[in-house]
């Protein structure tokens, strides 16, 4: 993204999609703010990144189910300075939707959804007020996927929920800015070569080595480049991978509106 200036906040910045995208935009320029709950990978990456790009990089320390944890980076991704919002953390809470443990259910709508929102309230109103900045929320390709049933697809109604969520909060806001700045993105990723199915999400992966799971997937560097790239470009839905885009984002709209417009009441 050409446009630098001042900090991104970067949340999920222990492992994955996170870590990596913290690394890009330190390497273009950006001082970061690495948000995770496992203080030791936060501080393993922010050492690098000083050494390797002299940008500025704190850490902080949150388990974003948490609200006074939530809070406290709310106040950060609200100061003057940010410029960047990655709304990345995420868990997948998987499994049959009747064995759910309520707790990791609670978990999981906390982050993907309370948390992801909270941040973006905060950070936004200040991008808007000075006529710059981005807000990159993940969400998954499962949430295009909700008439599918589960296998070779994980078991997931929560999750895909959430994700459903990210997806239509992101691209609606995107719609109530017409177009910015700030500018907005809802990012899609496919399966991607990450830790994310290596834990439930209720604990971190215990560590301070980035593992990746068996389900190998597209690998991270290639889901920050074609985030980066659609940044630039301003599309709000980005789907890595997505061959002969943006056509099939057109078709979804186009499929959305003729919906609508099918949906009149009776005269
Ligand atoms: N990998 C995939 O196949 C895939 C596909 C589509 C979408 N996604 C989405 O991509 C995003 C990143 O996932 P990833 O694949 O990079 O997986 P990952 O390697 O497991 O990374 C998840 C990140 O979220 C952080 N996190 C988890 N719970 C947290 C909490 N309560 N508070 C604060 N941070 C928390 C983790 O750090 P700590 O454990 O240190 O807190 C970690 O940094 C997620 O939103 C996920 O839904 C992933």
């Amino acid at each position: 993204m050409g446009d630098v200036w001042g900090t991104a906040v970067v949340t999920g910045a222990s492992s994955g999609i996170g870590a990596r995208y913290a690394a890009r935009l330190a390497g273009l320029g950006w001082d970061t703010v690495l948000v995770a709950r496992r203080a030791d990978r936060l501080e393993d990456l922010a050492r690098r990144l000083r050494e390797q790009t002299g940008t500025a990089v704190e850490t902080l320390v949150a388990d974003l189910s948490v609200p006074a944890d939530l809070a406290r980076v709310a106040e950060r991704a609200a100061a003057r300075d940010v410029g960047f919002l990655l709304n990345n953390a995420g868990i997948n809470g998987f499994g049959p939707f009747g064995a759910l443990d309520p707790s990791l259910m609670a978990k999981v709508l906390d982050l993907n959804v309370v948390a992801l929102t909270v941040l973006t309230r905060a950070a936004l109103p200040g991008m808007v007020r000075r006529g710059r900045g981005a807000v990159v929320n993940v969400a998954s390709l499962l949430a295009f996927a909700g008439s599918l049933p589960p296998g070779p697809l994980p078991q997931r109604a929560v999750y895909a929920g959430t994700k459903g969520y990210v997806l239509t909060f992101t691209r609606t806001l995107a719609a109530e800015l017409a177009g910015g700045p700030p500018r907005l993105q809802a990012l899609c990723p496919g399966l991607t070569a990450t830790e994310f199915h290596l834990t439930s999400g209720a604990e971190p992966v215990p560590g301070r080595e980035p593992a990746v799971h068996r389900e190998g997937g597209m690998p991270v560097e290639e889901v920050v480049d074609a985030s980066l790239a659609a940044l630039d470009a301003g599309e709000v839905v980005c789907v890595p991978g997505l061959r002969g885009d943006p056509g099939r984002i057109e078709e979804l709209v186009a499929a959305e509106l003729a919906l609508r417009a099918a949906a009149q009441p009776a005269r």
